[in-house]
């Protein structure tokens, strides 16, 4: 068995390798061309290429030598001003090997307390002769303006599940797994578009079942499957209590998936019934408020199933 975390051991080392982000890639790639950069700031949900790109672009810019001109700092680990102060100062104030700069990706950036922001703005304006900065964060709009203006901005985009289907092949083929279409939907489903997620699920998943299926995807990752889900509601409304009792007991208990996982699929699924919008959202206030005892500590079988019982009153 190999052990290697397959979110290293698959994480594209060019930037020709990163799925989609085209807008962002093909000006990277200018910037390699002419081996200059200006101070950037990734800004994008989780699990996008992120931190791929800014070690591609070193990489491709450094060579054989781009781990000596690379400093990656996780900002959230530190949130303080001091490591500003100490490990990113001093790596700033170094001279470069074999070219003209060197690289600071601050991971999270936008973690950095205000303080500590404008001490990082000092160091860009210091020493921008022998240091670019690439900073990421999930929101460009916690970072201060005097970075932003210093900076080119550069948004990623959540992955399509075209990406994701992309992305699990590579390590589907490279792993050598069987894994069906329902699967990777599933994979899809519960990443959200995330890969780092994506690929952790399918690497649980296989250490589990060689041959994955949607059930290997919804048991590791103790998930409702919408479509149970959508079943139990369906039961309720049509007054079938009793069934809809027996799929409930069933995530709960057999599954252990936790009742606040179920209540969120029950909202993400309502819109969906076959129900007039009126009656929908008479439902949506009534989630809201069994959500609402679970989250003070309601026991959760007995809140699902007075929740359920409200279903009913909203018969056909
Ligand atoms: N666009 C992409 N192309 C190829 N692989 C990707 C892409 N986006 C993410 N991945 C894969 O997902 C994992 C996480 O990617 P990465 O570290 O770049 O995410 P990130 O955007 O920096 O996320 P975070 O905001 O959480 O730091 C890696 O294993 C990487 O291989
Ligand atoms: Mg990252």
């Amino acid at each position: 068995m190999d052990f290697s975390i397959w979110t290293e051991k698959y994480r594209p080392k060019i930037l020709k390798e990163v799925i989609d982000q085209k807008h962002v890639v093909e000006r990277l790639k200018s910037f390699v061309k002419e081996s200059k950069i200006p101070h950037m700031i990734f800004a994008g949900p989780p699990g996008t290429g992120k931190t791929c790109c800014a070690i591609a672009i070193a990489r491709e810019i450094f060579g054989k030598n781009w781990k000596q001109n690379f400093q990656e700092t996780n900002a959230s680990d530190m949130r303080g001003i001091d490591v500003i102060r100490t490990r990113v100062k001093n790596f700033s104030r170094i001279k470069p090997i074999g070219g003209s700069f060197k690289i600071i990706f601050l991971d999270e950036a936008d973690a950095l307390t205000s303080e500590a922001q404008n001490a990082l703005r000092r160091l860009m304006e210091m020493y921008s002769d022998v240091t670019r900065f690439i900073l990421s964060c999930n929101y460009s709009s916690r970072i201060i303006s005097p970075i932003q203006s210093r900076a080119v901005v550069f948004r990623f985009k959540t992955l399509s599940e075209e990406n994701v289907f992309e992305y699990i092949k590579r390590i589907v083929s490279g792993e050598k797994l069987k894994i069906d279409k329902e699967a990777l939907e599933a994979i899809y489903l519960i990443s959200g578009g995330d890969l780092r997620k994506a690929t952790n699920i399918l690497q649980a998943s296989a250490i589990m079942r060689k041959k994955i299926t949607k059930n290997t995807i919804y048991e590791v990752t103790a998930q409702a499957e919408p479509k149970e889900v959508m079943d139990m509601m369906n039961h309720a409304l049509n007054g079938k209590f009793i069934d809809s009792r027996k799929i409930l007991k069933d995530l709960l208990l057999k599954r252990g998936i936790s009742g606040q996982d179920i209540i969120k699929e029950i909202s993400n699924q309502l819109y969906r019934l076959d129900i007039p919008d009126k009656e929908k959202i008479g439902l949506v206030e009534r989630v809201g408020e069994f959500e609402f005892r679970l989250n003070q500590g309601g026991n959760e079988q007995l809140q699902l199933e007075a929740l359920l019982a409200q279903f009913s009153l909203y018969k056909k």
